[in-house]
């Protein structure tokens, strides 16, 4: 089950630069393309839970609408020792669309 890859996306939809919101293995997401990188991360903001989907992109930064912190998304350091953290989903783009593990 934990290999389990679900297409939640095609990969047209997301260009470089752009995240989007999906729903796998009962998950809201965040897919963030950055660079030609596909990262899928969950759609909750370690801060306070804004969705990060409402967000934009600055380099490999996601910038949360909620508050206007920034979280690196491939390098992501705690901000605090009650910052939960981010989820990364294992991901991989085949045939055309993003395609979600349960992580
Ligand atoms: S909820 Fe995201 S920065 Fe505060």
């Amino acid at each position: 089950m934990a290999d389990e890859f679900i297409r939640v996306a095609n990969e047209a939809d997301l260009p470089p630069g752009e995240v989007m919101r999906a729903e796998a293995h009962g998950n809201e997401l965040c897919l963030a393309n950055i660079d030609g990188t596909v990262y899928v991360i969950s759609n909750e903001c370690p801060h306070a839970s804004w969705p990060l989907d409402s967000g934009y992109l600055d380099g490999e930064e996601i910038v949360c609408p909620g508050h206007n912190m920034a979280f690196n998304i491939p390098n992501y350091v705690k901000v605090s020792p009650y910052d939960p953290g981010m989820k990364l989903y294992p991901v991989k783009v085949e045939d055309g669309g993003i395609w979600v593990g349960e992580g």
